[in-house]
């Protein structure tokens, strides 16, 4: 019997696994990909890619978690002793540590705005009637993420509030803070979609995100749209092998990874509910639905034309501070967790070697769009460059192994007595789940990696 320890009740293992999955991907990524790729299409779509790859992925890396009961890359060293895969893991470590590095310094923005909302700084300049308030935006957030010492407050603070949480441990810190803090960003997702649905064109935003025009749907969209169910779900990046070997034995695991998937599937639907209504009320352009943009320009503009401003400013970035807060943490978890396991450090000190280094690393990443801008890698400068290794090379390579791993080197019982529970439940749709992890999976994942490069 493992005495590892274990999340406390099945609410909170799915609290804390949607937290992992509901971030800055589905609040601004999504409605982007939408957008750019033809409404309602893309949408059926990435829910085809949820079902063929997206939950098939995530079965494979809550058995080796939960099968393996060790850390990331512990497990590959666990269940094939004195050989090479462990490198899958290390890599997924590797990465999963790069991408917090930079998480770290978007979250800091949305901890900016939060704050402006609430002193009100924010709006200073909508009372200017003469002034331009879509410059009057941009130059906003062109001056913050370009200041080298504002910034890095707000980031500290954030390294600071994840040192909290994850010294807490695996319950009395994820696990409760996920139950506190999911139901807060569901009630805030209801509320905008109600005030969405109310707006005078409500009606031709939503025919845009549910009527699709099949037409739109070639190579590129379908590269794209596997590409946002990787990044959503969060695979490839060692999270959901670190949380599920919390899972207790008894968890049924094809039930939780469609209850996961549901609710992340549910999050992203809603925030297409609350932009699309909006930028047909409020006519935007495409230019204002992209990225950064999106959040930090357009959206402020559409709180400043509402009665009660500064409210919804300040429940909308608090929505995406919680999604970015319990996105952090559990990326942060999966550097914990290895020293833990494989250097039998304490929760303390692991905590502490994993965090303070994040003060220096995100720093830099945070300065590469002010003093460090001109230092560039591959034409890019560190944020984005980190962001380019590690979300597009590194997370799908980790993941092709771990697929490969677990269909290839894994005797085929290991996939099976996990999924089903020892021969307990959902025996019918194991050998579907198997036979896409060993073959499909690996070669739509690296078609994944090729199309982040070019284009089809
Ligand atoms: N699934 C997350 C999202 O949608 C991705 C992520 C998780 C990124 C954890 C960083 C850390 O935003």
């Amino acid at each position: 019997m493992s005495t590892k320890v274990t999340f406390s009740s099945r609410l909170g293992l799915i609290a804390a696994t949607v937290g992992s999955a509901v971030g800055l991907g589905n609040i601004w990524r999504f409605p982007a990909e939408v957008h750019s790729n033809g409404g309602a299409a893309f949408l059926i779509v990435y829910i085809i890619c949820m079902l063929v790859l997206g939950i098939p992925v995530m079965l494979a890396e809550f058995s080796l978690g939960r099968g393996g009961r060790s850390d990331a890359e512990g497990v590959f060293r666990k269940l094939a002793p004195g050989t090479k895969w462990w490198v899958g893991g290390a890599i997924a470590i590797i990465a999963s540590y790069l991408i917090l590095s930079f998480y770290m310094v978007v979250a800091g923005w949305t901890f900016e705005y939060l704050w402006q909302s609430i002193t009100g700084n924010l709006y200073e300049l909508v009372q200017d009637t003469t002034a331009d308030v879509d410059k009057g935006f941009k130059d906003k957030m062109a001056e913050y993420m370009c200041n080298p010492y504002n910034p890095l407050i707000n980031i500290y603070v954030l390294i600071i509030i994840n040192i909290l949480v994850l010294m807490g441990g695996v319950k009395k810190g994820i696990e409760r803070m996920s139950n506190i803090l999911m139901p807060v960003l569901f009630v805030l997702l209801l509320i905008f979609a109600i005030f969405s649905l109310s707006l005078p064109k409500a009606a031709e935003g939503l025919r845009f995100f549910f009527t699709p025009d099949f037409s739109k749907i070639n190579l590129n969209v379908i590269v794209n749209a596997l590409g946002q169910t990787f990044f959503s779900l969060s695979l490839g990046m060692g999270i959901l092998v670190t949380y599920s070997s919390y899972y207790p034995s008894k968890t049924k695991l094809i039930p939780t990874s469609l209850t996961v998937s549901v609710l992340d599937l549910l999050v992203a639907i809603l925030m297409g509910i609350i932009i699309f209504p909006a930028a047909a009320s409020f006519g935007l352009t495409d230019a204002g639905l992209a990225g950064t943009t999106l959040v930090f320009v357009t959206l402020p503009e559409i709180f400043a034309a509402m009665p009660l401003t500064r409210l919804w400013s300040i429940l909308f970035f608090l929505l995406l501070l919680v999604a970015a807060l319990t996105s952090t943490i559990s990326i942060a978890e999966v550097s914990v967790a290895w020293l833990q396991d494989k250097y039998k450090k304490s929760r303390k000190a692991a905590v502490m070697i994993v965090m303070t280094p994040l003060f220096a690393i995100s720093s830099i990443c945070s300065l590469s769009f002010s003093t460090l801008s001109n230092i560039k890698i591959a034409g890019l400068n560190i944020f984005d460059f980190l962001d380019t290794l590690a979300t597009n090379c590194m997370l799908p390579t980790a993941s092709i192994i771990t697929c490969l791993f677990i269909g290839w080197k894994l005797r085929s019982d290991f996939l099976r007595n996990e999924i089903t529970n020892h021969g307990l439940t959902g025996t019918r749709i194991y050998p579907a789940i198997s036979f896409i992890i060993k073959y499909c999976a690996p070669p739509l994942i690296f078609i994944i990696l090729i199309g982040s490069f070019i284009d089809f």
